[in-house]
């Protein structure tokens, strides 16, 4: 059966039920339909796209036209999965008209069903322009790795009790200026607690430990496709990768020894080959 998609109005209802859901990345069509098969409620169209797909080293290049790219096959292979269009780096950070032009793109261009942006309350403004022109906006705070060389690289946030009410006090302003709901990205689980109690829109966490509202994880990292880096926090479900190099060997094996293809995987209609081509 098919799942039901869920809305935006959903996030806030699941938080006051207690019901805890899942939100996974996908960048093109397949991985979108595979996640739209399963019971995962949301796809992040992330720009993570960047090591993921395109092989960088950070999100930093990632442009706009990138995001927008990817997230119009995602569309069309998760119809029934809720989608987010990750803003990247320079698309929402020169002007409040810049970020709102960039959100129309992304939006009227793919059909995602929202923007997310990363930053704490130095993006207030920016949120509640983005709100007001029409956007639903998930806000994403903690480890932000558009700007993590301003913190030192990829390292766990909120680990002191300055930065831990710091983080609070961001999330709690993202939510006045009308987040419909909050990436938490790489702290210790007892701020991720203590933030989730504070605001009434739902956090959702990726290492952040089990007391969020929802989990969230890269789909390569989870499957274990992607063989670059695994951050701690990533559990993977499965071992994708190590079956695909298996597979893609024993088709190197069985076309080199000529088992493949065998008749069942041939077209064998008789066809009469004229006698300069080899026929009789
Ligand atoms: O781009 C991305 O994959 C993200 C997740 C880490 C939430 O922003």
């Amino acid at each position: 059966m098919a799942k039901k998609k869920m809305t935006v109005l959903d996030f806030k209802k699941y938080k006051e039920e207690g019901k805890k859901f899942s939100y996974v990345t996908a960048y093109d069509y397949t991985i979108a339909s595979i996640v739209n098969d399963s019971d995962v409620e949301c796809i992040l169209v992330g720009d993570s796209l960047g090591m993921i797909m395109l092989g960088y080293d950070s999100t930093v290049p990632v442009t706009l036209d990138d995001v927008i790219h990817h997230a119009k096959s995602v569309v069309k292979g998760a119809p029934d999965t809720f989608i987010i269009g990750d803003m990247p780096f320079g698309s929402y950070n020169v002007s409040i008209e810049d970020a709102i032009r960039s959100a129309n793109r992304l939006v009227k261009e793919t059909g995602v069903d929202c923007i997310k942006l990363e930053g704490g309350v130095e993006m207030v403004d920016t949120i509640k322009a983005l709100v007001k022109a029409g956007h639903n906006v998930m806000g994403h705070i903690g480890l932000t790795p558009q700007t993590a060389t301003s913190f030192g690289g990829f390292k766990v946030q909120g680990g002191t009790p300055e930065s831990a009410r710091k983080l609070i006090e961001d999330a709690k302003a993202l939510e006045a200026a009308g987040v419909f709901s909050i990436v938490l990205e790489c702290v210790p689980s007892v701020v991720a607690k203590a933030m989730r109690e504070e605001v009434g829109v739902p956090i959702l966490g990726i290492g952040a430990g089990p007391d969020v509202d929802c989990q969230v994880l890269v789909t390569q990292d989870l499957l274990g496709m992607y063989g670059d880096f695994k951050p701690k926090f990533v559990k993977q479900f499965a071992q994708i990768r190590q079956e695909m190099v298996k597979g893609l060997n024993q088709f190197h094996h069985e076309s080199e020894t000529g088992e493949f293809p065998t008749p069942e995987f041939s077209f064998n209609k008789a066809v009469e080959i004229p006698k300069v081509y080899g026929g009789k």
